[in-house]
C-alpha cells in the first residue's frame, strides 16, 4: 500500500554495513557489505577495522539499496538506523550517515535498538507480530528471552545469559576446532554430518533449583574444550562432525526448551526465534518440532534475514513512523550498551526534524 511508511534502514553494529528499504512490512532492498573476511584472520571482529569499513562502504550501500528498492531518497517517510548495542566506534559512522542523510532530505530520524530489530524483522517475512511476541534473541553479543506487547515501546527480558551469548559460544569452539570465524555457520555445516548423540555434553541451567529462563554456555564451552584437549593429549583424532553435532545439540536443547517454556508459563501461543544464531538449521529444526509438540507456532525469518541487515532496521523504523513514535534529535548518539528495554531513542520531546531538517540539501 502506498500509504505505509517508506522507510530506509542503516546497520553498522558490528561487521555489516547493511541498508535496508521497506514499505510498512513489505521488504524493497536488502543490500549488505561485509568485512567479516577482513577480520577472520584475528578470529573476531577488530572495532577498528570494522570501522573503516563501515565508512567505506556505506554511501555505494546506500546507492545499492536505493537502486534495488526503486525508490527515490526524497520519498522516504524516515532514516532509521541502529543506535545501539554493538561497538560503539562502529554504531557512530551509521548514525553519522543517517543523521547527514535525514537532515539533508529533510526527513525524521529514527535510532532504534538492535536487538528489538531482530525481532521485528520478522513482519517483512510473516507479517505484523501477534502482540504479545515471544521472543528468543540469540546472536553473537545476546542471548535472551523477551516478552514484548508492542516492539516498538515495550519489551521485556524475562531472562538472559549469566556468561557467554550462544553465538559467541559457536564462535569459540570453532576457534578451539580450527575451522576458522564466524563459527556458527561452519559448525552448523559440520554437525549436519556428525552424530549429536555421540557425546554427552552438559546443559547449563536445566537443574531443577536453576533460574527458568536464563541461559549460561561457558560451562558447556569449557567441557567441549576440555574434551578437545584430552583427545589431543592422547594422541587420538578429534571427530570434528560428532563434536559440532554435540555442541550444537547442547546449546539448541536449552534453548528451545526454555523458550517452550516461557510460552507455556506466559500463556503465549507463539514463538519467535531472530538474531545470527536463529539462522541455525538445527536450532529451527528442533523448535518446529518442539513447538508444533506444545501447540505453539513457531516464527523464524530466513537465515538471511536472522544475521545483521538493514532490512531488519528499516522495519523497525517503519513500525516506528507507523506508531506514530517520536523521531530521534539531531543530538543522537550511539550507544554502545543501550539496554534491550527502550527499542528507540527517542527525541526530547518537540519535533526538531521539521525546525531544523534542511530538506533542500540533496540533489
Ligand atoms: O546477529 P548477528 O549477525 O550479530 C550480532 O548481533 O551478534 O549474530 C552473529 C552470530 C555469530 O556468533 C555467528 O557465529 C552466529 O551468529 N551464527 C550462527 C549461524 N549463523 C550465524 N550460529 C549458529 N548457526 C548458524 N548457522
Ligand atoms: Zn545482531
Amino acid at each position: 500500500m502506498a500509504d505505509e511508511p517508506l522507510v530506509l534502514g542503516i546497520e553498522t553494529s558490528c561487521d555489516e554495513t547493511g541498508v535496508g528499504i521497506v514499505r510498512g512490512t513489505t521488504l524493497l532492498a536488502d543490500a549488505v557489505a561485509s568485512s567479516v573476511d577482513e577480520h577472520a584472520r584475528f578470529g573476531g571482529v577488530v572495532p577498528e577495522v570494522a570501522s573503516r569499513a563501515h565508512l567505506e562502504a556505506m554511501v555505494p550501500t546506500i546507492d545499492r539499496a536505493l537502486k534495488q528498492a526503486g525508490v527515490s531518497a526524497r520519498d522516504l517517510d524516515g532514516v532509521a538506523v541502529t543506535a545501539g548495542p554493538g561497538l560503539a566506534g562502529a554504531l557512530l559512522v551509521g548514525v553519522s550517515a543517517a543523521k547527514a542523510y535525514a537532515y539533508a532530505l529533510g526527513k525524521p530520524l529514527y535510532g532504534v535498538n538492535h536487538l528489538a530489530s531482530h525481532i521485528c524483522v520478522d513482519q517483512l517475512e510473516h507479517g505484523p507480530l501477534p502482540e504479545p511476541t515471544m521472543a528468543l534473541l540469540v546472536s553473537g553479543g545476546h542471548s535472551s528471552l523477551l516478552l514484548s506487547s508492542d516492539i516498538t515501546s515495550d519489551v521485556r527480558p524475562l531472562g538472559s545469559t549469566i556468561d557467554d551469548a550462544a553465538g559467541e559460544a559457536f564462535d569459540k569452539i570453532a576457534r578451539v576446532l580450527d575451522l576458522g570465524f564466524p563459527g556458527g555457520p561452519v559448525i552448523d555445516r559440520y554437525a549436519r554430518e556428525g552424530d549429536p548423540a555421540a557425546i554427552a555434553f552438559p546443559r547449563g541451567l536445566t537443574g531443577p533449583r536453576d533460574p527458568l529462563y536464563d541461559f549460561s554456555f561457558s560451562g558447556l564451552k569449557t567441557a567441549v574444550a576440555r574434551w578437545i584437549e584430552a583427545k589431543r593429549a592422547a594422541g587420538e583424532e578429534v571427530p570434528v562432525r560428532d563434536v559440532a553435532a554435540s555442541f550444537q545439540e547442547a546449546v539448541v536443547d536449552v534453548l528451545t526448551r526454555k523458550a517452550v517454556r516461557a510460552c507455556k508459563d506466559e500463556g503465549v501461543d507463539h514463538l519467535m526465534i531472530g538474531g545470527g544464531v536463529a539462522a541455525n538449521s538445527r536450532l529451527r529444526a528442533l523448535a518446529q518440532e518442539r513447538c508444533e509438540a506444545s501447540g505453539i507456532r513457531l516464527r523464524v525469518p530466513r537465515p538471511k534475514l536472522c544475521t545483521d541487515n538493514g532490512a531488519m532496521v528499516a522495519a523497525l523504523g517503519a513500525e516506528m513512523v507507523a506508531r506514530g513514535r517520536a523521531a530521534s534529535s539531531w543530538d543522537l548518539s550511539a550507544d554502545s550498551s543501550l539496554p534491550v528495554t527502550d527499542p528507540h531513542v527517542p527525541g526530547h520531546g518537540h519535533d526538531h526534524v521539521h525546525e531544523a531538517g534542511a530538506g533542500n540539501l540533496y540533489s
